[in-house]
């Protein structure tokens, strides 16, 4: 059975991210998938304290409810990030999350655990899909030398509604289908 692990970047619980991330652990479960969600909002993730540890440790020391997060991450196939735009980039707590997985990558920068699936779920308000595609291919490239390895992304434009996903079908069984077919 496939593991799927996904983090929930928005601090709007009902918003667009979370909703596209639910249609693709939806999607996930009906493959067969066992599956994981952390909200980042109600997690306690201290941010990086530059100790560098994980560079030759392979993982972090600092103890707070990164440790479970982590550990999941390791023993999943499939990885979901899902964030919403916060100034051209991901939320705080998305990159609070990013940087405390340096231990995924050696001294060597190249992925020190088996590689994974990975499904970028974004949000954004400006209603052009163009406008942040830089920023998604340098998250790309980065979150390749983790080892994660994108398949899908899901966007959503003009998410300043936080219902927009919600009423948009064709983006919600393109969720699902990327969920389905982990
Ligand atoms: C602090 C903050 C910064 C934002 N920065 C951007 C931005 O740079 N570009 C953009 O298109 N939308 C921006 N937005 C709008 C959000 O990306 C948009 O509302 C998104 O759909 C929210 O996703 P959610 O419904 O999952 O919370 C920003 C919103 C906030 C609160």
């Amino acid at each position: 059975m496939k593991k799927v692990v996904a983090f929930m970047g928005s601090p709007r619980k009902n918003g667009n991210t979370v909703t596209l991330v639910n249609e693709v652990i939806r999607g996930a479960q009906d493959a067969g998938a066992e599956t994981t969600i952390f909200n980042l909002y109600d997690m306690n993730i201290k941010p990086c304290q530059g100790c560098l540890v994980c560079r030759k440790a392979g993982h972090c020391v600092m103890q707070d409810d990164f440790q479970n997060m982590f550990k999941q991450i390791i023993d999943a196939d499939v990885v979901v990030f899902g964030s919403p735009v916060y100034i051209w980039q991901v939320s705080a707590q998305m990159k609070l999350l990013w940087d405390r997985l340096c231990g995924l990558f050696d001294e060597n920068h190249k992925p020190r655990y088996a590689a994974k699936s990975l499904i970028m779920v974004y949000s954004q308000g400006n209603p052009n899909a163009q406008a942040f595609q830089t920023a998604f291919q340098t998250n790309e490239t980065m979150l390749k030398m983790f080892g994660l390895n994108v398949v899908d992304t899901i966007l959503a434009t003009a998410g300043t509604n936080p219902n927009t996903a919600a009423n948009n079908k064709e983006l919600l069984l393109k969720a699902y289908e990327a969920g389905k077919a982990i």
